[in-house]
């Protein structure tokens, strides 16, 4: 089975020159904090925040999640995670990644499993428009929140609890499947309480890091993704980036690479993948970064105000749309595309020779071509230009390799909470919008907040027009 490969050659003086590129010595000179990071963090792997980092060996967990997808797999024609933020964002990357371009599009018999929904909006005509596509009698729904408690996902689940029970009756209990906190939150009660069948958020597993947890894992199981070449990805991934070395830990490398970067100004981070079916995962990243590593106080509790501000983009469709901006503008970006070595499927452009010199040249050349050509061309522009960027290649794409990139990520972002001193494992600015939401609808316990909203409110001068 192949490893992915993380070439950061245009990030360095060779390729960048003197003024922009990252040189050999810089890297030399933090292998020791490198070791005491890897050291650090790998000793803490079983706390608070990281327990993520043993997903890839929840064997008992993997069963039942197996288990029961089979069984919804068997029973629906669709599968609807309800779910926000880390609770949809790992769901939606894998669909995109693992499944066919146009899974939810092709006719029953020609999909591996149920259609694959993620509501991870509130918007009432979205919502409302969904039962015109979707039969909830037909469907299995996988609530999903870790708090129990967030409003998007709550509202949702009462919105498709009270469609399916207008249906069924009380066997609609058998279609809901909930994934929650062990003991926390307002979910798990109810759980109790209706017989719901239902998943554990883990211990220690944050919303973002929870992708390979029964959060990612149970929808995209019912899908037809493999699960466990999923896992299998991440617990190479897990090895790989448990060395101490700088240079043999792409992780380290990646994290310690942005770090520099961004502290010579570089302060913001572009995802750009050059495979549409990757798309989501640069969005689930965007998450991961901006959430992880955006932080206001560093471990001291002074005030820092640090993070790289994440984009993402899609090869080779934002070409013509914001690489003008990469080239061209300010020198404060750091550019990783993700490559695939080699496509499921050789697509050949038809020849025609027409005399247009525009036309003729590419007949003959394939797709796959074209597109390598693209993502090449875009590296040598960015590089010409003196613009930091470097790449994760898969060799395919397949779950065992996306389970790496996507477990590799993780333990970079870690990596990198250790460099900017910061617990990378909380987010405070998250939980504060949600506080302000369950105070203006009216929540018990709330109240406070609500009278200092409110007289906020009252005071704030309106400028509109
Ligand atoms: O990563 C996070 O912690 C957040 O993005 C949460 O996943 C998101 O706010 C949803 O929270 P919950 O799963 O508690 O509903």
């Amino acid at each position: 089975m192949e490893s992915i490969a993380f070439d950061f050659s245009n990030m360095m003086v060779e390729q960048l020159g003197e003024e922009q590129g990252i040189r050999r010595e810089e890297i030399n000179a933090m292998a020791a904090r490198g070791r005491a990071i890897v050291q650090s963090v790998q000793n803490h792997r079983h706390g608070d925040g990281l327990r993520w980092f043993d997903l890839p060996y929840q064997k008992e967990t993997l069963a039942e999640v197996k288990a029961l997808a089979r069984q919804m797999a068997g029973r629906y024609h669709n599968c609807v995670v309800i779910g926000i933020g880390g609770s949809a964002l790992g769901a939606i990357a894998l669909r995109s990644a693992l499944l066919h371009p146009w899974h939810n599009q092709l006719p029953d018999e020609k999909r591996p499993g149920p259609r694959l929904f993620v509501l991870d909006n509130v918007d009432p005509d979205w919502l409302s428009g969904f039962f015109d596509v979707v039969a909830p009698e037909e469907s299995c729904f996988n609530v999903i929140s870790k708090s129990g408690s967030t409003a998007e996902t709550i509202s949702q689940f009462l919105l498709f609890r009270q469609a399916l029970r207008e249906r069924l009756g009380d066997h609609y209990i058998k279609q809901m499947i909930v994934t929650t906190d062990a003991k926390g939150g307002s979910l798990r009660p109810l759980v109790r309480r209706e017989t719901f069948r239902s998943f554990v958020v883990p211990e220690g597993v944050g919303g973002r890091f929870s992708v390979l947890s029964p959060v990612g894992l149970f929808p995209t199981a019912v899908a037809g993704i493999d699960v466990d070449a999923l896992l299998a990805g991440a617990a190479r991934a897990d090895q790989e980036t448990r060395h101490e070395e700088i240079w043999q830990n792409r992780a380290l490398l990646y994290a310690v690479l942005q770090w520099l970067s961004y502290r010579r100004g570089k302060r913001i981070s572009v995802m750009m993948p050059y495979s549409q079916a990757l798309r989501d995962v640069a969005a689930w990243y965007r998450q991961l970064l901006a959430e992880s590593l955006a932080k206001r106080k560093n471990r001291a509790g002074e005030d820092v105000f640090v993070g790289q501000t994440p984009v993402k983009a899609l090869g080779v469709t934002d070409q013509h749309s914001q690489m003008q901006l990469y080239i061209d503008g300010p020198f404060d970006k750091v550019v990783t595309f993700l490559r695939v070595g080699s496509f499921h499927k050789e697509l050949t452009i038809p020849p025609w020779q027409t005399g247009q010199s525009a036309v003729d040249y590419l007949g003959g050349h394939s797709f796959n071509e074209l597109l390598q050509a693209e993502g090449d061309a875009t590296t040598i522009a960015l590089t010409e230009a003196g613009r930091a960027n470097a790449s994760f290649i898969l060799p395919e794409l397949n779950a065992y390799t996306v389970g790496q990139l996507l477990y590799t990520l993780e333990v970079a972002t870690a990596y990198s909470g250790e460099l900017y001193d910061i617990n990378a494992f909380d987010q405070p600015g998250v939980e504060a919008g949600k506080v302000a939401t369950y105070a203006l609808l009216g929540r018990a316990g709330y109240e406070n907040r609500r009278q200092e909203i409110e007289t906020a409110r009252r005071r704030a001068t309106r400028f509109a027009v």
